[in-house]
């Protein structure tokens, strides 16, 4: 009975040093040696706090030849394409129109402005890397109209509606817009393009 509340007590210790941690080391069981059971959902969020503290256990995040490490369990199995961008990702018709996508379902293409969100921070200025707005200033994409006129002739009106919800987010009821919606749609209205949440009425 004392020898299993003691048991008891050392693994509590252990899970509560664990989680001491947290700020800056990955969540992984020391009794076994194992992740916690949703980690494949929400690992990447930590990933994002601090990159580093997942290279010393899986190698390298960049380079599939050198990733692995100790843990054996390369992020490449996964992530076939790798977790970085690939080069000539600045071009606007790389990143924009990957922006413009359907969402990401699986988590795995670079597509769909809420996959951007994971990693550049939801307000896309508060993330783990460059903020959108250092290139494009006054939001997460072209400047207004964003309809045709930039320089490298990108338009908003083949972003796929799937994005809805993350445009909501700053373009609610008509918000930093010319266009506002011309009735008020019934209260809990999912966000959508063409049902007054946003910009657009019914068409
Ligand atoms: C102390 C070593 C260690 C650190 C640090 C570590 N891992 Fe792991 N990781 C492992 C081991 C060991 C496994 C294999 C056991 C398991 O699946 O939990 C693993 C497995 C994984 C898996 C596969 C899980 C599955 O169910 O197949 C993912 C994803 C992963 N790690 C992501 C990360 C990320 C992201 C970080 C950084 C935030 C990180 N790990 C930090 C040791 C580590
Ligand atoms: C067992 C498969 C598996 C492994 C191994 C794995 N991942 Fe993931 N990863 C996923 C899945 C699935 C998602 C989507 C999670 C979601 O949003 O539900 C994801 C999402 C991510 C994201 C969020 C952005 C995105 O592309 O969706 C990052 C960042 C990420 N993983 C980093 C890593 C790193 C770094 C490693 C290696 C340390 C790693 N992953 C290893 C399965 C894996
Ligand atoms: C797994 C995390 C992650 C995700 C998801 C992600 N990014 Fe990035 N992004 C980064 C990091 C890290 C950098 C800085 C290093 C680099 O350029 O690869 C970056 C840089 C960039 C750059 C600057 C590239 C350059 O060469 O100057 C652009 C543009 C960009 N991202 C757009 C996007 C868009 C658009 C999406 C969504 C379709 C997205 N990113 C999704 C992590 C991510
Ligand atoms: C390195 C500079 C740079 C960064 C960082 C950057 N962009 Fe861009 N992006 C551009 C340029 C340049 C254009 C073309 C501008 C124009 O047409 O006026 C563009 C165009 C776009 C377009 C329009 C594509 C189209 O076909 O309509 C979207 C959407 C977009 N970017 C989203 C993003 C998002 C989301 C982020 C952050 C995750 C981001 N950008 C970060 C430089 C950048
Ligand atoms: C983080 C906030 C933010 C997000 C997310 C966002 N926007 Fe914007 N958007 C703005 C701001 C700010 C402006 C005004 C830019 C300017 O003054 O040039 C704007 C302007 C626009 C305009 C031009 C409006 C006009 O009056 O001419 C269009 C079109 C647009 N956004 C479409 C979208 C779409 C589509 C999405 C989702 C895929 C989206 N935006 C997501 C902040 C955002």
């Amino acid at each position: 009975m004392m020898v299993g509340s003691c048991f008891a007590m050392l693994l509590a210790l252990l899970a509560w040093g664990c989680a001491g941690n947290a700020g800056n080391a990955a969540p992984l069981n020391a009794a076994t040696g194992k992740h916690p059971a949703t980690w494949v959902q929400n690992h990447w969020a930590d990933y994002v706090k601090t990159p580093d503290q997942c290279r010393s256990c899986h190698g390298s995040t960049a380079d599939p030849a050198l990733a692995g490490g100790i843990s054996k369990v390369s992020c490449f199995t996964c992530h076939t394409n790798g977790v970085n961008h690939p080069a000539g990702w600045a071009d606007p018709a790389q990143h924009g129109r990957g922006a413009k996508l359907a969402p990401s379902t699986d988590g795995m293409a670079m597509a769909g402005f809420a996959h951007c969100a994971k990693c550049h921070g939801d307000t896309y200025s508060n993330g783990l890397t460059v903020s959108c707005k250092a290139c494009h200033t006054k939001a997460p994409h072209p400047d207004k109209p964003w309809y045709g006129t930039t320089p490298s002739g990108t338009n908003h009106n083949a972003t796929d509606p799937g994005n809805a919800p993350e445009c909501f987010k700053c373009h609610a009821a008509g918000a930093n817009s010319v266009l506002k919606p011309l009735t008020v749609p019934p209260a809990g209205t999912a966000p959508g393009c063409f049902n007054d949440t946003m910009c657009h009425a019914r068409f």
